[in-house]
């Protein structure tokens, strides 16, 4: 019989501090249950990736190479399947890189290590994205719920977070952002470095949010909704939210819900996905029907990159 690996990882939202982890200030993250799949067996290195991805997955196959000390590269044969939306914030190319390394070292029959995995990721992710963070990839790796920290470039630490029966949060496509992720960490670096007391100033009160969060999770605080108004304001102040979607933000408040932006955002048109909060969901949903938007639940604190399908 073939031999062949199945691997999946899970996509995630940010529920507070992306671009200010960038930085070195925490962010906190969650693995969501959505997944992506690699599927990886004998034959000519073949995958059924969209021919611009052609390129991204020679250098992810060549990095893993690399980690394995294989001069020669070996041709596989790779499917992938993918629950989640590409480009929109919801970790699509981090899990992609997450479980086609795991999927190829554990091809090579490699010991099953996630710092490994989550290590070459990030390698693969920095190809894609220039200076990310590496709290996609972790999370992806990881799963459950990441307090997230990049203290230097070889220097990351992360703490999981146990948390009992986070409310339910709908996600709203407000569409793919043009600009991509890469684009939208260097307009911040562009910001940073005009006004780096008023970037600092704001990563600091993004912070406070991150820290808001982290009251939630062990119940010492119960604002969830004060606290996703709050970070989403200051992701406006970053300037990473397009006006469509501070619109369609300020209709969702006006309705008694929250709203924000996970992930990098966008400017021109769309933003990627929201993260919705709203105490009465039946509203939130008649609102999002008659406005004919993308809606849907999401399960947070799934499992990290697993062998099997999902
Ligand atoms: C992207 O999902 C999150 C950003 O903070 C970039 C990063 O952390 O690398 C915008």
């Amino acid at each position: 019989m073939q031999k062949q690996v199945k691997v999946s990882a899970p996509g995630k939202i940010i529920l507070s501090g992306e671009h200010a982890v960038v930085y070195g200030y925490p962010a906190i993250l969650a693995a969501i249950d959505r997944r992506f799949s690699v599927e990886v067996g004998e034959g000519e290195t073949l995958a059924n990736l969209p021919p611009d991805n052609k390129e991204l997955l020679e250098f992810a196959l060549n990095e893993i190479n690399r980690n394995l000390n294989k001069r020669k590269p070996t041709d596989y044969r790779i499917i992938i399947d993918s629950q989640i939306p590409i480009g929109c914030g919801m970790g699509s190319s981090a899990a992609f890189a997450v479980a086609l390394s795991a999927a190829v070292l554990r091809y090579n029959d490699k010991p099953w290590n996630l710092e490994k995995i989550n290590k070459i990721a990030y390698g693969i992710e920095r190809k894609q994205h220039g200076n990310p963070s590496g709290g996609d990839n972790t999370i992806s790796t990881y799963g459950g719920f990441l307090l997230y920290r990049k203290e230097t470039e070889t220097f990351k630490v992360f703490s999981s977070l146990k948390t009992q029966n986070f409310p339910s949060l709908f996600l709203i496509n407000s569409g793919k952002p043009v600009e991509t992720t890469g684009e939208m960490v260097d307009r911040v670096r562009k910001l940073y470095l005009k006004s780096p007391l008023k970037a600092d100033k704001v990563f600091k009160e993004i912070e406070q949010v991150a820290r808001g969060f982290l009251k939630f999770l062990s119940k010492e605080e119960s604002k969830l909704g004060e606290l996703i108004k709050t970070n989403e304001k200051l992701l406006e102040k970053l300037g990473v939210v397009s006006e469509k979607t501070v619109n369609l933000i300020r209709k969702i408040e006006k309705i008694g819900g929250s709203a924000k932006i996970s992930g990098a955002g966008g400017v021109k048109e769309n933003s990627g996905i929201i993260i919705v909060y709203h105490p009465d969901w039946e509203k939130l949903i008649a609102f999002a029907k008659n406005k004919n938007l993308d809606i849907f639940g999401v399960k947070l604190g799934e499992e990290g990159v697993k062998i099997g399908k999902s």
